[in-house]
């Protein structure tokens, strides 16, 4: 009998056979391929829950919100990331893990880039990081890309720069906006990222940008027509309040928690808990 699961090809078999994960160049050559599935995670037995299923974890800096509570990805920190990063790596074992540079980590310029993503990946080994931003950072993604260290760019809605953007709002809406984001998913494109996250964005600069990149698009409220999507694993399952309009939820795990927890406190107060088999 196959102990392979469902969702894995038998390329994927043989790799996870001989130990491997996939790659940033794995997932490169998925351009106009197979969709790619991916998730965030930000623990170690979530990380292995979604394993199986996603080609891609994303340890997303939107464990500011998720995790702890904070107003925006702002405060977030290196070691922050790193922490939660190696709890993804240490729960999955197929996936290419990708790691968030938080905000005040790489914008100095390429060095500083560097000593912060080289770092990351040292502490957690995580297979690559993701840059928020456009062209203003390419001369940094082919820095990085030339040391060694693959970068997935994210254009559209870049959290980092909420308050220049002005809110949380959809991207690409006038002619100029619409130009400029896809002028910085070609630049990053140019420069060697492997991939691209492209967040709210109108439909049409979704697609655009994928008909126009030759690395992978990763949608989030950006288009079907996108080569993989991506969406905030809380989110997904139902455990956040409030969600973008681009999220579905296939779970309500937060309606879930309450009635467990509800069926939990009346078995305490009603000493119906512990039973007899929870007893030594
Ligand atoms: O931080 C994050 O979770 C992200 C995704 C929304 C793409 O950047």
């Amino acid at each position: 009998m196959s102990a392979r699961p469902d969702t894995e090809t038998r390329e994927d078999e043989i790799r996870r056979s001989a130990g491997g994960r996939l790659t940033a160049p794995d997932l490169l050559r998925r351009k106009r391929g197979e969709p790619i599935v991916m998730l965030t995670a930000y623990t170690a037995r979530m990380a292995e829950i979604l394993d199986p299923h996603c080609d891609a974890l994303l340890v997303g800096d939107s464990l500011a919100q998720v995790i702890y509570g904070l107003p925006s990805t702002l405060p977030v920190s290196l070691e922050m990331m790193a922490t939660h990063g190696a709890a993804v790596v240490r729960g999955s074992r197929r996936a290419l893990v990708v790691i968030d540079m938080p905000f005040r980590s790489y914008e100095e310029g390429p060095e500083q880039a560097f000593r912060s993503a080289s770092w990351l990946l040292r502490e957690t080994g995580a297979g690559a990081v993701k840059i928020e931003g456009g062209a203003a950072f390419a001369e940094t993604v082919a820095f990085l890309k030339a040391r060694g260290i693959p970068v997935m760019g994210h254009v559209g809605l870049t959290p980092q720069s909420v308050h220049t953007l002005g809110g949380y709002k959809a991207q690409g809406r006038s002619n100029e906006d619409f130009s400029q984001i896809l002028q910085d998913a070609l630049a990053l494109e140019k420069a060697g990222a492997f991939a691209i996250v492209v967040e709210a964005v109108v439909e049409a600069l979704g697609r655009s940008i994928t008909e126009s990149v030759e690395c992978p698009t990763i949608g989030i409220g950006a288009s079907p027509a996108c080569d993989g999507q991506i969406l905030v694993v809380d989110d997904m399952l139902g455990m956040t309040k409030r969600v973008a309009r681009f999220v579905k939820r296939y779970e309500d795990l937060a309606g879930r928690i309450d009635a467990a927890v509800a069926a939990y406190s009346a078995s305490v107060r009603s000493r119906a808990f512990p039973e007899h088999g929870n007893l030594y």
